[in-house]
């Protein structure tokens, strides 16, 4: 198994390109199974989550192939000719549960395996069930798998609001109602960008919908959608944590793509922290010249607060800071896995059921560490940044789940950063 070796090595100067968004994909990709047409996409990441969701499609009969080094993603699903979502590929990765609403909606009926635990909590599918029954679906758990169909093979229009803003279930509801008889709305909406791209896309595709990037979001279905092209959004979370990296090693970096209005609150976190970022013509730049990280305090939200995805990173940075930052998880029960593992590097961090309480230190020193999830990984990463003496992160599977070309990218700042087999 690789892992990766990073060694502290002053500040990084240069530029970064930011993929696609790795879950503005997975939700695009279950999108060509509402229509005979092709989907392609530009902007693909290259990431091993991507590969999984192409096996997933291909095995649902769709044909993906993926062109210009995985840059483009040209699907077709014409014919669909098996409609279950094997347990084998959903264990591998949650996301797999966005082909329920395209499913349900193109072919009245899906079967579809619940996803089991994760490392980092339940994660349950109850909002995506009752989302989906209410556009008329029935939806019964046997074996492990959720069987669902439509009576009449056509799922009808309504309204529904969640008690909670998921991101995922947001996906499922809208991808189905644009093939519903009639107008559905979905209040308490998820207002995350990937939904607003995955909107723009289905738009492209005919599909009728209002209020994306709101918490009411209205679709008036249409017999059938067409093919489109669309080019994915770019990855605010590989976007955030590239622009921790200057922050916490010192430097100046460009993450080419990157936009403010992706990742707000996490820049007004930068800027409180005594990080200088701004806009640029291509991106945004991060420097760090000198002085003191400032301690902040951190609350993970829904869109448009900070994102749970950039809270391990953030905690990263913040254990160098001076004083004392308190971190908030509201959105996962169990993430604060990189804690015990950035303690390992020295790092002074107290955790007490949803809340972490970091107390900065002067200097991290490397050690060998491993994570459990993809965020918790790279933030051990970025930590080896600016430690002392050498970090090993083993696990770099996860790392290959959402960062393409990581070792590439930060080497081209200047890192001491090498993957290593073993
Ligand atoms: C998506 C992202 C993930 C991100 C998360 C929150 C993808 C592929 N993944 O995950 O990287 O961390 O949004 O921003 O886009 N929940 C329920 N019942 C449900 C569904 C969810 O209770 O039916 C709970 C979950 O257990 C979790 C919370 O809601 O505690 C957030 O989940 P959700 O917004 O659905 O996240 P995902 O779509 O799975």
């Amino acid at each position: 198994m690789d892992s990766i070796l990073v060694r502290g090595n002053g500040p990084l100067n240069g530029q970064i390109p930011i993929a696609g968004a790795k879950n503005a994909c997975l939700t695009l990709m279950p999108a060509t199974l509402l229509s005979e047409e092709p989907l392609t996409l530009t902007n693909a990441p290259r990431l091993s989550d991507i590969k999984t969701m192409s096996t997933l499609l291909a095995s649902l009969g769709a044909e993906v192939s993926s062109l210009n080094d995985g840059l483009v993603l040209a699907m077709s699903s014409h014919d669909l000719n098996n409609l279950t979502a094997d347990y084998d590929i959903v264990r591998k990765m949650r996301a797999s549960n966005l082909v329920l609403g395209p499913l349900l909606a193109r072919a009245g009926q899906a079967v579809v395996s619940l996803p089991g635990g994760c490392a980092i909590g339940a994660r349950p599918m109850d909002l995506h069930i009752s989302a989906l029954e209410s556009l008329g679906a029935e939806i019964d758990l046997r074996d492990g798998y959720l069987h669902a169909k439509v009576a009449g093979g056509r799922l009808k229009g309504a309204v529904h609001e969640m008690r909670f803003a998921s991101v995922g279930a947001t996906e499922n509801f809208v991808m189905a109602a644009t093939l519903a008889k009639g107008t559905s709305v979905l209040k308490n909406a998820a207002r995350e960008p990937e939904i607003v791209d995955l909107v723009h896309c289905l738009r492209k595709m005919g599909a009728q919908i209002d209020g994306e990037g709101t918490s009411e979001i209205t679709i008036q279905g249409v017999d059938r959608l067409n093919g489109a092209t669309h080019p994915v959004v770019v990855d605010r979370i590989e976007l955030g944590t590239y622009m921790l990296a200057p922050a916490i090693a010192g430097g100046t970096v460009e993450c080419l793509g990157g936009r403010f209005d992706l990742l707000q609150a996490f820049v007004d976190k930068l800027h409180d922290a005594g990080i200088d970022v701004s806009e640029t013509e291509n991106g945004i730049r991060v420097t760090r010249t000198g002085g003191d990280i400032h301690a902040v305090d951190v609350k993970t939200e829904v869109f448009p607060g900070f994102p749970t995805d950039l809270q391990a990173q953030m905690m990263a940075m913040l254990c160098t800071a001076k004083g004392v930052s308190n971190l908030e998880e509201t959105i996962f029960e169990n993430r604060f896995m990189h804690a015990p593992e950035l303690m390992r590097m020295g790092a002074n961090i107290d955790v007490h059921g949803g809340t972490a309480k970091v107390t900065g230190v002067a200097k991290l020193k490397g050690a060998p560490v491993m994570a459990t999830d993809l965020r918790a990984s790279v933030s051990l990463i970025l930590a080896g940044l600016a430690a002392e003496g050498e970090t090993k992160v083993s696990r770099v599977y996860h790392l290959d789940r959402g960062y393409e070309k990581l070792v590439e990218k930060l080497s081209a700042v200047g890192a001491h950063v090498e993957r290593v087999s073993e």
